[in-house]
């Protein structure tokens, strides 16, 4: 049997990081970094310059990821972009994003759109497509440039985000690294957390905001985190014990504490970025990611959780041996 292990990460923020502080003066905000901060965590996120791409985000992540990985670009035969915010209707962010990196007659290039939860949706696809033959060499990324859709006079939802990119590599491997993964999604909630507008005839039509019921989508995040993360321990036969970091989406820290509380795992045992990330949708996995193997807390061998929730709405999990 082909199994996938990930050989190499990366990640990449835009600019230096933006206080909560100066965001409030700068787009003159009825709020407090002591509300932001109490209420969710953040102190501060990054923001990409006007006309910074999410492929551009991507590119150093990736190149990033294939060094380490000790990979070219042209190894690479599986491309996979998880995005909301991407460079253009069509082509795709990874079709661009394979240009950029220098791929000629690549592979298969194409993104997933599963908002927050992209990254565990495209890490679950890469691995189906490696598990089957078909690819050997994949690089997954999650890139978002969030504040192209904010609306910076709502500050429920303008304080929360931020832009960035994470990637990691995944390869064929005669041991498991993969050990279980589990997807889902329930579009009767498609209206608690959505961008609910289009381009038609040049023209935005709709709302082309983030607009966000947040207590709702606090409830639903916390509830299924907890039953999706049980769900991998049981499909690979483990314990919660046996799991060495948990890498959640990082979308507020109140959310992240109530699941960890709910899976019984210490708070020592979570990678923890969304103080200084804010929340990069389907980037803020890999990002946490490549900054805990980095940062030297998560080492070959360990066992690691990534579990995400986000607009759908769509949830999932990914349960793997680094
Ligand atoms: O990937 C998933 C992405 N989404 C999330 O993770 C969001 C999940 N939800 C949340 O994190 C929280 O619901 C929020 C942080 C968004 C809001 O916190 P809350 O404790 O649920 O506050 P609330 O919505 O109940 O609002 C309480 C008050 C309201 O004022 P009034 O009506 O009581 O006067 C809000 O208008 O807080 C006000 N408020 C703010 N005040 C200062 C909302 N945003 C802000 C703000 N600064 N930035």
């Amino acid at each position: 049997m082909i199994h996938s292990r990930i050989t190499g990460t990366g990640s990449f923020l835009p600019g230096a990081p933006v206080s909560n502080e100066t965001l409030i003066a700068i787009h003159g905000l009825d709020s407090s970094d002591a509300w932001i901060v109490e209420r969710t965590g953040i102190k501060a996120r990054h923001l990409a310059s006007p006309g910074t791409t999410a492929s551009d985000l991507a590119l150093p992540a990736c190149q990033q990821a294939l060094a380490a990985a000790g990979r070219e670009p042209g190894q690479v035969d599986l491309l996979i972009v998880a995005t909301s915010t991407p460079d253009y209707v069509f082509p795709s962010t990874a079709a661009l994003l394979q240009a950029k990196l220098g791929i000629k007659s690549g592979g298969a290039a194409f993104d997933v759109q599963a908002v927050c939860s992209g990254f565990i949706y495209a890490l679950t696809i890469a691995e189906k497509f490696i598990q089957s033959g078909s690819h050997k060499c994949a690089l997954v990324v999650g890139s978002e440039v969030f504040s192209r859709i904010l609306d910076w006079r709502d500050r429920g939802t303008c304080v929360l985000f931020g832009d960035g990119a994470g990637a990691v590599v995944l390869e064929a491997a005669p041991e498991p690294g993969i050990l279980a993964s589990a997807l889902h999604a329930d579009g009767a909630y498609n209206s608690i957390l959505s961008v609910p507008g289009h381009l038609s005839g040049g023209q935005p039509i709709g709302d082309p905001f983030v607009r966000m019921d947040g207590q709702a989508v606090f409830k639903f995040a916390v509830k299924v985190l907890a039953e999706v993360a049980g769900e991998v321990i049981a499909t690979a036969g483990m314990h919660k014990e046996q799991i060495d970091w948990l890498v959640p989406h990082q979308a507020n820290i109140r959310i992240i504490q109530s699941t960890t509380k709910k899976l019984g795992l210490p708070m020592e045992q979570c990678i923890l970025t969304v103080h200084e990330h804010g929340n990069t949708s389907a980037a803020s996995i890999p990002l946490a990611f490549d900054h805990g193997v980095r940062g030297g807390q998560i080492k070959p061998g360990n066992i690691v959780l990534f579990e995400g929730v986000g607009g759908g709405f769509t949830w999932g999990a990914v349960l793997l041996r680094f």
